[in-house]
């Protein structure tokens, strides 16, 4: 079976330590969410998952045939058209252009672009609209794993429901397997299987939590409530040092 399998690992970045004895597994179908507080390691734990950065110390097994990387900032080439940027990964695995095009202008359309928008190149793209195509760049070579950063805290409300909604769909039809950064709890419980905390000084993971419900029964009311719930709890008021009032 498929599966990402962090073990015992250690990150430094010269003498700073970052990560330290992080453990989990992510298996196919699933959404492990990780979360907590900014910087406290997150990044660097996904750039080492999505073997962006050289391993130290401990493991990182990932048998998912194939992954793809959908960035905190949306990293479009400015040279490149929206179509062009899109298309970027099924060219670099031998797909012929003219089906790269076709198929990079039909996921466009599912994620919200229209025909006018094909030919603009990133300066004329919104904030909003950027994302879209770092989307569907990442979607478009149907990876069996996401790595995704971030992806929505730039967005407003009605297309982070948008773009996630797409996603649940994906999800709930077995489509693919996601390894997610936030530290947007709501969106973790929204989305994920499994929510791990990360916290901070160096990075470790200080709790493990799970929904069972699945993610396209998940309502605003469940996850208002996991998050009301799960705001009370010692270690979240901890590692994201909240204060009770
Ligand atoms: N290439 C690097 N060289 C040196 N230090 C780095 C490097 N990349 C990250 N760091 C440091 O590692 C720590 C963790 O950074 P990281 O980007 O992983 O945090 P994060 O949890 O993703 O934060 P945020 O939520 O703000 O995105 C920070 O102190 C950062 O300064
Ligand atoms: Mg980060």
């Amino acid at each position: 079976m498929e599966r990402l399998e962090v073990k015992n690992l250690n990150h430094h970045f010269g003498f700073a330590e970052i990560l330290k004895d992080i453990n989990f597994t992510l298996n196919k179908g699933e959404v492990l969410s990780i979360v907590g507080p900014s910087g406290g390691g997150k990044t660097t734990l996904l750039h080492l998952c999505a073997d962006l950065l050289d391993v130290e110390e401990g493991s990182i097994i990932n048998t998912f045939e194939s992954s793809a990387f959908a960035f905190q900032e949306a990293r479009l080439l400015p040279w490149k058209n929206v179509i062009d940027n899109i298309s970027l990964g099924l060219l670099a695995k031998g797909e012929k252009k003219s089906e790269a095009i076709k198929k990079s202008q039909e996921i466009a359309l599912r994620f919200g672009l229209d025909k006018d928008d094909f030919d603009k190149f990133p300066k004329d793209l919104s904030g909003g609209m950027k994302q879209r195509v770092s989307f569907a760049r990442a979607l478009v070579v149907k990876p069996s794993l996401l790595f995704l950063d971030e992806p929505f805290s730039a967005l407003d409300i009605g297309l982070k429901k948008e773009l996630q909604a797409i996603l649940i769909d994906m999800i709930s039809k077995k489509e693919i397997s996601i390894l997610f950064i936030t530290h947007d709890l709501m969106e973790a419980i929204r989305l994920s299987d499994e929510m791990l905390l990360l916290k901070a000084d160096p990075g470790h993971i200080v709790k493990k939590f799970r929904f069972d419900v699945v993610q396209d029964q998940r309502n605003d009311k469940y996850v208002y409530g996991k998050s009301a719930e799960i705001l009370q709890d010692e270690e979240i008021i901890n590692t994201f040092e909240l204060e009770l009032k």
